[in-house]
């Protein structure tokens, strides 16, 4: 049985710049050779859909780099080394189960119903601000709206939102591997801690008896006053929070603005149509998403006959699994009538499955629907850059066009 190093495997270049803008070509080619394994300068890409099904699965073999990423950054002792290693994301076993705890009644199916129509409100306040003239870089708009639902999530102003998102822009940037930026991520890290250390402090540390009526944060702070999660971690989870939900949340509606730039009637049916909206950010999810993820072997395993040693690291492209074509007919091209069923990977698989991920859907739905109704035959004005592949993938740049439409008159909701 050979071992994984013993196999002749397509090299993808995927850590290059430009393959972030055409990543499909490379995973062709890397599937002539074999049918779910290609080689990489930073680890094993897993280039079929079934095979990150199964393999990210086993989260008692594998674990998130943490402290590898830090000695590379020469991070020990700062609060943004202490957070690469002590995050949710790395943490197993019962840590794990206890932080996660401490949060996810917040993020059920129910908490975020109940917040759809904040999230209409804050789509359409700023569509009333932004579609002053007919175009802009779309990705400045989508910039403004994960984030200032998240900032409603924990009930604060929208003061200090320029340099929120600044920082979070740089922490998003910091798991990249660029030494020489420590010193700004680390200025950054320590911002967003003053940030969410202030929200603690003007809660409160009494959440109430009544459980029905709290918010994330007096979720939060009632673990916190309760003794499942210390002041340190109330705060890092806070940033993992704004952090995790931010540049992948923005980056899905990049990405299925650039998709429906291309389909026209499907745009113009989001607008006219919210079950229609749905269906078309369920095929977003098949089609392109913002987050790679990537593991390290702690417990080596055998699978279809591979040998994966322990050490081995594992990169698994969850942006783009849905274009497996062992799963997907015609898996280039963008149809929300599709009749396969086979789940996104989008939001991960195992015990690390997205916490956010019925907030982010919602977002991009209420998003895209009210978009559609507020910019008309949005046309592509530019060129569209794209990020690195590896960590939170997506569009840098997205210039259009469009016919603005005046905002009609609207009740604001009860929330
Ligand atoms: C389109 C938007 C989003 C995408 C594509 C996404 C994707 C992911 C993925 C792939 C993972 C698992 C990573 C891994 O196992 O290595 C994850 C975990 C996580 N996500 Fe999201 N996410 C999104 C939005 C959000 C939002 C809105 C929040 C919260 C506000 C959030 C909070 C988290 C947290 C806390 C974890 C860690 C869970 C754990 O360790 O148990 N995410 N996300």
């Amino acid at each position: 049985m050979p071992s994984i190093d013993e196999l002749e495997l397509y090299r993808m270049p995927i850590a290059d710049g430009d393959f972030g803008s055409n990543p499909f070509p490379h995973f062709a080619e890397a599937r002539k050779r074999h049918d779910w394994l290609a080689a990489s300068d930073i680890g094993y890409v897993l280039t079929s859909y079934r095979a990150i099904d199964e393999i990210m699965r086993l989260d008692e073999k594998l674990t998130m780099p943490g402290e590898e990423i830090v000695d590379i950054m020469g991070a020990r002792g700062t609060g943004w080394g202490d957070f690469a290693i002590e995050q949710m994301l790395v943490s197993s076993g019962e840590r794990h189960s206890r932080l996660r705890g401490s949060m996810s009644s917040a993020f059920g199916p129910g908490s975020v119903k109940r917040l759809r129509p904040t999230m209409r409100e804050t789509v359409s306040q700023i569509c009333d601000e932004w579609l002053t003239s007919g175009n802009f870089d779309f990705t400045d708009f989508a910039a403004q709206f994960p984030v200032r639902v998240m900032f409603a999530l924990v009930g604060t102003s929208t003061e200090k939102l320029p340099e929120i998102i600044e920082k979070l822009e740089i922490h998003g940037e910091s798991f990249n591997l660029e030494v020489e930026k420590m010193g700004i991520i680390e200025d950054g890290y320590q911002t967003l801690w003053r940030f969410v250390d202030e929200l603690i402090a003007e809660r409160g540390s009494d959440a109430g008896p009544n459980t029905d009526n709290r918010d994330l944060l007096d979720t939060m702070i009632a673990a916190n006053s309760g003794g499942q999660i210390s002041d340190k971690e109330l705060r890092q989870l806070l940033i993992l929070l704004f952090a995790a939900g931010y540049d992948t949340t923005k980056n899905l509606l990049i990405l299925l603005m650039n998709s429906l730039l291309q389909y026209p009637d499907i745009y113009r049916r989001c607008g006219e149509d919210f079950a229609y909206a749905r269906k078309v950010v369920k095929e977003q999810l098949r089609f392109t998403t913002p987050s790679n993820t990537m593991r390290i072997v702690t417990e080596g395993f055998t699978y279809r006959d591979v040998e994966i040693p322990e050490g081995t690291m594992l990169v698994f492209p969850l942006t783009i699994s849905g274009r497996d074509p062992e799963l997907f007919a015609n898996p280039m091209t963008f149809d929300p009538d599709r009749s396969e069923k086979h789940p996104t990977q989008a939001f991960g698989r195992g015990m690390h499955i997205c916490v956010g991920q019925f907030l982010a859907v919602a977002n991009v739905e209420e998003g895209i629907h009210i978009i559609a109704q507020r910019m008309k035959n949005p046309q592509l004005a530019g060129e569209v850059t794209w990020k690195p592949f590896p960590g939170v993938w997506g569009i840098t740049s997205l210039p259009i066009t469009f016919d603005p439409v005046e905002a009609p008159e609207r009740a604001v909701e009860p929330a």
